[in-house]
């Protein structure tokens, strides 16, 4: 295969071969992931396939990684991680800790020094991403108490990682290893310094991340959104993610999916974010099989035969040692079994951080290759084994309520309903923003019903592209011969408009100002404020914009001024001839 198609042929061959496999996983009752990893075996280098390029096929698994963080991000306040950090960061470093020294004791009983016993204790402490949004989302976990502190957990499991890679390379030698190893980050300073400086990064990111992208991010969306372009929209959501993981991973040293989700967490406080959700879900879809596919490909079967004891010894440890760990943690913090079983058997996997972990280890003498095998063989058991994990968890769940009703009843139930009730409340505001939202667009759509034809997403674009504007009693809102550059819409109040002498009443719901928009012409009426009067005015290059990809909408507002033009050369045939008859009444027709 000519070297150049390499991107093309790892992206064609993981998507054949993925829906192939995940097709047939699911006709035998297996989790299509399972597909997607046998997908990856057959066309990495290991089987005799080796079809697609591993380490391409790595980067565009890291894509699927970042759209689905920011995807989670999108639903995920930054109020909900303050309401779950309290059993996140407890629960996540002890759990780390713990799953650690269980790593680093089997190892020990090894025979493997400390260093290395460490790295491998800590690849196998955190979980998968990705294998976790998914088995949350397939079941339908997310949005819910225990999904929010899977998630917040996962979130702190991440940067603790992100410690841990900037800081292995600063311990390497003091751990055993060759302090240079493959990157020569030889010279980093202190121990300290460089503890320091990650924090402050760190820190840096998450402030920079609070105060300057609220600001900045949904007004880049509201702009886009006004173009009327859904290409450009989902361009701008994909690069507004993609930029943001890609940006604060250069600049604060932390991870592409950190970057991604707090991206999300941004995008979501824009009231555009259910569309950026809608546009990007595909492409998260299609990625994140990759991933899937990429961990596949790295797999070198034979270590399962050649060391079939070990590999069950990592997978114990994840499945079992790990969940009860977590498990432990969630009930010495008061929260209730149900909630520590399902955190527990979600994390009871591990995946991308590992494998990177474990790259960085091998790069500074701290892994060997037998480490990385099994690591490897681990992770595809555990996350192919994980479903399993939920139903054991359901499981001891009935039967711990069989066997300890009052206990499984009442333990931690307090502090879970406090915890719900918080949650509960940061998603009603959200929901009450929402609802607003829509039924700002159902008024407006009610007050004109010229817009009843354009569909809703069009609609609420609509909203954006309006400004509101009010006039008091006897101000002039409309000149005679000036230079038209916006349309207005009578939202309440009334205006009269001057044609030739007599005025003509338009009340709410009324539009005027469409005939200079329309022919070019200046104004060719007075439009005065009667009362208190409310405007949305659309300005020239927006109606232009709008009515272009809307013709009905044109159509009815150009059959408007025609009927009005008519109407205003009848009546200055009327005025010729009685000239001191005012017609000062509403004229149906163009109160419409
Ligand atoms: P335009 O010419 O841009 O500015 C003055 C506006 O008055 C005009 O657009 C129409 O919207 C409005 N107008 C003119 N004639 C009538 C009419 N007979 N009835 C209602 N509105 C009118």
């Amino acid at each position: 295969m000519p070297h150049d198609v390499n991107l093309i042929a790892t992206i064609a061959i993981g998507f054949v071969l993925a829906s192939i496999f995940g097709y047939l996983a699911d006709r035998l009752r297996l989790p299509a992931l399972v597909g997607y990893l046998i997908a990856g075996v057959f066309a990495g280098p290991f089987t005799p396939g080796n079809l697609a390029d591993p380490v391409m096929a790595g980067q565009l698994a890291e894509i699927g990684v970042i759209l689905l963080m920011f995807g989670v991000g999108l639903h995920f306040s930054a109020s909900d991680l303050l309401a779950v950090r309290g059993i996140a960061i407890f629960g996540a470093v002890g759990q780390i800790v713990l799953a650690t020294l269980m790593g680093m004791a089997l190892t020990h009983f090894w025979g493997w020094d400390f260093g290395q016993g460490l790295v491998f204790g800590l690849c196998i402490s955190v979980a998968s991403t990705v294998v976790l949004l998914k088995a949350l989302e397939e079941r339908n976990l997310v949005q819910n108490t225990m999904g929010r502190v899977a998630v917040g957990w996962l979130i702190v499991e991440d940067l603790a990682m992100v410690l841990a890679l900037v800081l292995l390379p600063a311990f390497a030698q003091t751990l055993g290893g060759t302090a240079g190893g493959e990157y020569a980050a030889a010279d980093q300073g202190p121990v300290w310094l460089v503890l320091l400086l990650t924090l402050a990064k760190v820190a840096g990111f998450v402030l920079i991340a609070a105060l300057v992208g609220p600001r900045v991010v949904p007004g880049i969306l509201i702009r886009v959104a006004k173009t009327g372009s859904r290409e450009l929209f989902t361009l701008s959501v994909l690069a507004l993610a993609m930029g943001i993981a890609f940006g604060s991973a250069a600049a604060f040293g932390v991870s592409f999916a950190l970057g991604a989700f707090f991206a999300g967490v941004i995008m979501g406080e824009s009231q555009l974010s259910h569309r950026a959700a809608a546009n990007s879900l595909p492409l998260q879809d299609a990625f994140s099989v990759l991933f899937f596919v990429s961990i596949g490909m790295l797999f070198d079967p034979t270590v399962i035969i050649e060391k079939p004891l070990e590999v069950l010894a990592v997978v114990a440890l994840i499945v079992i040692g790990k969940p009860i760990a977590a498990l432990l943690i969630v009930l010495l913090l008061r929260f209730p079994l149900k909630l520590g079983l399902i955190v527990s058997a979600s994390l009871a996997q591990i995946g991308e951080f590992s494998f990177i972990l474990a790259g960085l280890g091998a790069a500074y003498g701290l892994m060997t290759n037998e480490g990385q095998s099994l690591i490897l063989a681990a992770a595809i058991v555990s996350i192919t084994i994980n479903p399993l994990a939920f139903i054991a968890a359901e499981r001891i769940g009935k039967w711990a309520g069989r066997r300890f009703p009052d206990w499984t009843e009442n333990f931690g139930k307090a502090k879970e309903r406090a915890l719900a009730a918080e949650l509960r409340r940061i998603r009603s505001e959200t929901e009450k923003r929402e609802h607003e939202q829509a039924r700002k667009i159902t008024e407006f759509v009610e007050t004109f019903p010229l817009f009843k034809a354009v569909n809703a997403e069009d609609q609420e674009e609509l909203l954006l592209l309006f400004a509101p504007k009010a006039a008091s009693p006897g101000e002039r809102v409309v000149r005679v011969g000036e230079k038209g550059d916006a349309m207005y819409f009578l939202v309440s109040g009334t205006v009269v408009v001057d044609v030739n002498g007599h005025g003509v009443q338009l009340k709410g719901g009324s539009f005027f100002g469409e005939m200079a928009l329309l022919t070019g012409a200046p104004r060719t009426a007075d439009v005065t404020a009667v009362d208190y009067c409310n405007f949305l005015v659309l300005s020239q290059r927006d109606f232009r914009q709008f009515t272009s990809r809307h013709p009905a909408v044109r159509e009815a507002v150009q059959a408007m001024a025609e009927e009005r033009l008519a109407m205003n050369r009848a009546a200055a045939t009327v005025v010729d001839h009685h000239p001191d008859e005012t017609a000062d009444n509403e004229t149906p027709a163009a109160n419409r």
